[in-house]
């Protein structure tokens, strides 16, 4: 297998985080951090922990991914990035109420550091939030102008090699695809025009792209995900990634859809409800936003299931996802799901499962990862959608000339196929 040429991790690395100043931005921000200093354990991050297996299994190599992948080193990262909050990240992870204090104390001098800057908002996108620290500009493509100089300037400040944009921020009201997204220069033609259907996170977007910086979308908004973006990200050779961090109940979904129909065992119903008392959970209290968190964990079920094929098996399926908000929980969401499954003669049974997790304790690993291998994957030279990082998204992104791939452990397949190719050495497909 032919080595891919990937360009060396030198110097520093950028993380421009949009809402940076959010409960999954501060956590990932101080977790790495914490980690650097070998003060606290990255779990749940691949490019930290885990093993890659080359070669044939008789050769017993299973080196550690980052021992073998040429990620950048954490210690070279330098974090910033736009709130529309400006609390700097210390008095920001304080109110958020992940981390404990005593976790945050031991990396406060250089949290407090990351002031935000300001951000580009606008309250028809996200109808419960009330942004003070916004930026002013008479029209759309100012104010990707004024993206643009943030990013320059950030770069030179901190002597950069490199940058990778992560939206982190807050899920946008559902924004249907439009013509407007469908090329470069109508977008180009909308931001100009002020036009409505032009969000906030495809104004980054588009200056993160503007400055060679490849952009990933933690949220189920459309942001880059549409031809234009596709396109322009193409033409400028950076890869983007997205949408919506797979991290709890939907992560569960691509494990066990897979098993039923691995088994042929059929399915009624599938329904699932969330309580969750962040401001993530607030904002998605709005119908508008709430719209498209649930477009993004509907798909998944179809998808893997594939009615069309197993009518018999999956032909009516009842699937219903909520969430509530629920103050008393913070970051701490319990979700549940009721699955009515069916079995030999179409005997019924049921599967319940109750997921007391961590929202941000589990979101910050994935925005490590992508952060780490979207920076390889342009050092790399690759570019546009990435789907060899579905592993880690609800929505994986795909032209119209390709369908998602959901399931979890095909997805961790074909990303650990992709990091042997980068390294030249051969791809397995487990037959020996
Ligand atoms: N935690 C998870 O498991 C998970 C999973 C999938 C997706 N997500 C998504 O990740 C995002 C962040 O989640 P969170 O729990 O950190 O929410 P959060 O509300 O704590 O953080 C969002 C941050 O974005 C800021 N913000 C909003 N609009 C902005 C803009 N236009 N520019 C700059 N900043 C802006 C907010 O002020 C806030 O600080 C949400 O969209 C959420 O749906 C989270």
């Amino acid at each position: 297998m032919e080595k891919v040429q990937v360009k060396d991790a030198k110097g520093k690395m950028g993380v421009l985080v949009i809402g940076v100043g959010g409960a999954v931005a501060t956590t990932f921000i101080a977790g790495t951090m914490i980690a650097r200093k070998g003060l606290g354990v990255p779990v749940g991050s691949i490019t930290q922990l885990a093993t890659i297996r080359l070669g044939k299994r008789e050769e017993n190599r299973f080196p550690k991914i980052k021992d073998v992948v040429p990620l950048t080193d954490l210690n070279d990262i330098v974090f910033g990035g736009w709130d529309i909050f400006e609390d700097d990240c210390y008095a920001a992870a304080r109110h958020a109420e992940v981390l404990t204090v005593e976790d945050l104390d031991k990396v406060k001098d250089e949290l407090a550091a990351i002031k935000p800057m300001k951000a580009v908002f606008d309250q028809n996108f996200v109808k419960r939030l009330h942004g003070t620290w916004v930026k002013q500009a008479p029209t759309k493509w100012d104010l990707v102008e004024a993206v643009r100089k943030d990013i320059r300037d950030f770069k030179a400040a901190h002597n950069l090699d490199r940058l990778v944009c992560i939206w982190c921020g807050s899920t946008e009201v559902f924004t249907p695809m439009s013509d407007v997204h469908k090329s470069v220069a109508s977008l180009e033609k909308a931001m100009k025009e002020n036009s409505p259907e032009i969000a906030p996170s495809m104004i980054y977007a588009f200056a993160a792209l503007s400055e060679d910086a490849p952009f990933i979308n933690g949220a189920p908004n459309l942001t880059v995900d549409m031809p234009a973006i596709w396109d322009y990200s193409a033409q400028k050779k950076l890869p983007i990634c997205g949408k919506d961090f797979k991290t709890g109940q939907t992560m569960m979904k691509t494990v066990l859809s897979p098993m039923l129909k691995t088994r042929m065992l059929g399915l009624n119903g599938w329904f699932s409800t969330n309580i969750l008392g962040n401001r993530d959970g607030e904002v998605l209290d709005d119908p508008g936003s709430f719209k498209t968190k649930e477009e993004s964990k509907l798909s998944v079920i179809h998808n893997i299931l594939q009615p069309e094929l197993y009518p018999q098996l999956y032909g009516n399926v009842y699937h219903k996802v909520r969430i509530n908000y629920y103050p008393p929980r913070k970051d701490n969401k319990e979700g549940w799901d009721n699955i009515d499954i069916f079995g030999w003669l179409g005997y019924p049974m049921q599967l319940k499962v109750d997921f007391l997790c961590r929202d941000s304790i589990l979101a910050a690993p994935l925005c490590l990862d992508l952060v780490l291998f979207t920076d390889l994957a342009h050092r790399a030279g690759f570019s546009g959608i990435q789907s060899w990082l579905s592993f880690y998204f609800k929505s994986p992104m795909h032209d119209f000339e390709h369908i998602a791939e959901h399931d979890l452990f095909i997805q961790y397949t074909k990303l650990k196929n992709t990091l042997r190719q980068i390294i030249g050495e051969e791809t397995i497909d487990y037959l020996d």
